[in-house]
């Protein structure tokens, strides 16, 4: 039974194909007569990308300005649930402020490989964590009546070719690894929506797989909310109805009403599909309408002014000082006194031209932003500063560099603000490696050789290699640390408080050393995840391979000692949904107040099938003063033993024992206990070759093997199809006038001068990569369906055709 059934049937076929897509860029579509009002949806994940006109998704034209707190890949390390459930509030808050009623968040993709372009807006490599941040930050934001979405269902984890994309993915890495991190958010956070990513698995784009959507996300996590497209997503809206999904976004293209209404009308799909989606769309209007009726009776009425944007500034501090990471403190090196003998050194393009957030469709326009600069100004402290190297102009590079080292002494304290520069990374491509521009890990470098006291701050999105890591005194992560970043780590430099991020992925010395590094982005077209479910450090752990910071690591000016583990009971089975208490004692042996992440992995003995050394599954994050002490209890349920069987094709529980270990990384752990399992026997089937030790890169064949398919190539070429890419159709020799043309039509839609201009090359390389009939979607009056089509006869040679469309305009 519909909830709002009598509304539905008051409704024609049209008005009700209408509905499920939106009016423009982000509205949905208003029905005054039926009295069903507009509601507005806007980025994320973390701030309000909230846009009034000029709108785009891409993050090119200008949003309502809004607090720019630290990006995801930062506040992962803050390990802290109510710390985002605060941030989530506020985002919250500032779209009640504006009128919105869903913001676009959070991302809860699991990072399978550092070079991933939009790593910086997703937690962590590790589900669990992921998963729990997620909730909460879906929470939190939910807490203001505002819906939230979390996105991009599912295993979209890159983002060269992401629209074309086929993610191959064994089902137990799918469950255990990609859709676990999504299936607490589901459960736990409620999203009033899920966006269904772009790319396709096995084959199928995600918007329109009966397996991902109803079967697991309808049927298997519960899941009753609007179950949106990303923008432009939308393939054949048919299929995707009967598949699950309600919500076509962008509007305005009305690209699939005809089709959609011919196949209702001649028997092709059951209106009841249309009905189903209808109706969950009315509630999600009414329901975010209503909530926020009542929440404006709770706090009066708001305006976009109505920001306090002190306070959100200062929680934007608080939530980057809490993530921070310090990697290494050589000699207690940090904290700095603010009267020190030593004289300190500031260097780093960065220290004054902050890096603070990525680039595309979470792009925000801050309050306000504080450089390193600005944040020791704020505490008066006392500095020479020297740029050190550019981040534009190479040829600058030597000056700059002689300017620093021709005054370092042995005793100076250098703080080097380093990082990628803006156009690394971004949605919509991939980094092309890993590693710092060379200028900057040169200038490192020879200060190290003049200075032993050299500190490194680091801005970026996601791992970097560090070829000077052994080299200097200190590092401190900051990541993308947003608006007030340069004040957080002030307050950490100078010890106002003691760092206690931990990281929430693992940064390996060298690129190479990744288990995807020979076929990231290499074919991106069938993308073989070749590594199955170990990702991260459950590869590295379970390969023996040395990292530079492994999981979980993260350095305090303080130390902690850990004692005393004792489990609630020794023994869980799977026919009971059974809770055990792992407690231990913590105590703060050190001189200062600090926080500590403790960590909790499972370990499952049998060392048959597929094993991992380490599965995080809880942690908790304890404050505690000199010389305090706290007994600390991490739950876990039966479910957080129970993994993925290929055979069985579900999630089961295995009868053996379990080692509990509590660290303060993964790969410092401090306590150890057991618990025996009651539940189904393994099956030691074969395990193909490379998973059972892991020894090298794995192969297409144990791949195939493991995932039980031939592998075959996706030939590109004619005849092309609106589902074909400018950029697939670019060589053919006619279109190179088209390929003109289209670039001075983008220029002029974007308002960007040069081709350098880093804003042109994220959209120019989004442009090229999207699927023509998904530039019709999102761009309806720039590329409308004829035009689109005449494109692809022309890449085809079939000029009459192409003239022909271009004429009738249809
Ligand atoms: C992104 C989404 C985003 C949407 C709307 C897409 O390009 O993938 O994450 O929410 O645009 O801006």
């Amino acid at each position: 039974m519909l909830k709002h059934q009598s509304l539905i049937s008051s409704m024609t076929l049209e008005e009700k194909i209408r509905l499920t897509s939106g009016k423009d860029n982000w509205r949905t579509v208003e029905m005054k007569h039926l009295g069903i009002p507009k509601i507005t949806l806007s980025d994320g994940p973390h701030g309000l990308r909230h846009q009034e006109e000029d709108q785009d998704h891409l993050g090119i034209n200008e949003s309502n300005p809004s607090t720019c707190f630290p990006l995801a890949s930062l506040t992962a390390a803050s390990f802290d649930e109510d710390l985002l459930y605060e941030m989530g509030r506020a985002i919250g808050y500032e779209a009640l402020c504006q009128d919105v009623q869903v913001v676009l968040g959070p991302g809860v993709n699991i990072k399978r490989n550092p070079l991933c372009g939009r790593n910086f807006e997703y937690f962590s490599e590790d589900p669990c964590l992921s998963a729990k941040l997620g909730t909460a930050w879906i929470r939190g934001v939910q807490s203001m009546g505002v819906g939230a979405s979390l996105k991009h269902f599912a295993m979209n984890n890159q983002e060269s070719n992401r629209m074309k994309s086929d993610s191959l993915v064994d089902r137990k890495a799918m469950h255990d690894i990609y859709l676990k991190s999504f299936e607490g958010p589901v459960k736990e956070g409620k999203p009033y929506t899920v966006m269904g990513s772009y790319n396709l698995i096995d084959g199928i784009y995600a918007c329109e797989h009966p397996y991902l959507l109803n079967d697991v996300l309808r049927e298997k996590f519960g899941f009753e909310g609007v179950l949106v497209t990303d923008w432009s997503a939308m393939n054949d809206k048919k299929a995707s109805f009967m598949a699950g999904l309600d919500l076509e976004m962008p509007g305005g293209a009305v690209y699939f009403d005809e089709e959609v209404r011919e196949a209702i009308l001649t028997g092709k799909m059951e209106e009841k599909y249309l009905d189903q989606s209808v109706d969950r769309i009315l509630d999600l209007v009414f329901r975010t309408r209503n909530s926020r009726e009542k929440m404006l009776a709770e706090y009066g009425p708001l305006d976009k002014n109505s920001v306090d944007r002190e306070k959100h500034h200062e929680l934007s501090r608080r939530i980057a000082r809490e993530s921070m990471v310090l990697l290494k403190n050589e000699l207690g090196i940090l904290p700095l006194e603010k009267e020190s003998m030593h004289r300190l050194i500031i260097t780093g393009a960065l220290a004054e031209k902050p890096r603070y957030q990525g680039a595309g469709s979470s792009h925000i326009n801050p309050y306000k932003v504080t450089s390193l600069r600005d944040g020791l100004d704020e505490k008066g402290i006392k500095y020479t500063f020297f740029q050190g190297y550019s981040l534009m102009d190479e040829e600058q590079e030597e000056g700059l560099e002689e300017e620093i080292l021709s005054v370092i002494e042995e005793d100076d304290i250098v703080l080097v603000a380093a990082g990628l520069p803006d156009e690394y990374e971004s949605e919509g491509f991939d980094r092309e490696h890993m590693r710092l521009p060379t200028q900057q890990n040169e200038l490192i470098l020879q200060l190290t050789k003049k200075s032993r006291k050299v500190i490194v701050l680091l801005y970026s999105g996601a791992p970097v290699e560090m070829p000077w890591a052994d080299e200097v005194a200190a590092i401190l992560n900051c990541y993308l640390p947003g608006q007030a970043g340069g004040e957080a780590a002030a307050d950490l430099l100078f010890g106002e408080f003691s760092p206690c991020g931990k990281l929430p992925e693992t940064l390996p010395h060298r690129y190479e050393d990744h288990v995807t590094s020979e076929i990231y982005g290499i074919e991106n077209y069938q993308v073989e995840y070749r590594e199955g479910i170990y990702v991260g450090y459950r590869y590295f752990d379970k390969a023996g391979k040395q990292v530079r910071f492994p999981f979980g690591h993260g350095l305090s000016y303080t130390e902690f000692q850990y004692e005393e583990l004792s489990l609630s009971q020794y023994e869980i089975r799977m026919d009971k949904e059974e809770e055990v208490t792992v407690s231990f004692r913590l105590r703060n042996i050190g001189e200062r107040e600090g926080k500590e992440i403790s960590q909790l992995y499972i370990e499952r003995m049998d060392q048959e099938g597929y094993v991992v050394k380490k599965s995080l599954k809880g942690f908790k994050k304890t404050s505690l003063r000199p010389g305090e002490e706290k007994i600390i209890e991490i739950k876990l349920q039966t479910e957080d033993f129970c993994e993925y069987d290929l055979k069985l094709e579900k999630e089961v529980l295995y009868e053996g024992r379990y080692m509990i270990h509590i660290g303060s990384s993964s790969q410092e752990l401090r306590l150890t206990g057991e618990i025996k399992s009651r539940g189904i026997h393994l099956d030691k089937a074969e395990v193909p070759q490379y998973y059972a030790r892991l020894d090298g890169k794995p192969s297409r064949s144990a791949f195939e093997a493991l995932k039980g398919i031939r592998i075959r190539k996706t030939e590109i070429g004619k005849p092309f199809t609106v589902n074909n890419t400018l950029y697939e159709m670019k060589d053919a020799l006619q279109m190179r006038i088209v390929m003109k043309i289209m670039k001075r039509m983008l220029a002029d839609a974007t308002g960007v001068k040069s081709e350098k201009d880093n804003a042109y090359k994220v959209v120019y390389s989004m442009f090229m990569h999207t699927p023509i009939k998904r530039l019709s979607l999102v761009s309806p009056d720039k590329m409308p369906k004829y035009l689109g089509e005449s494109i692809v006869h022309i890449a085809n040679g079939e000029f009459l055709k192409a003239a022909k469309k271009a004429r009738d305009k249809k």
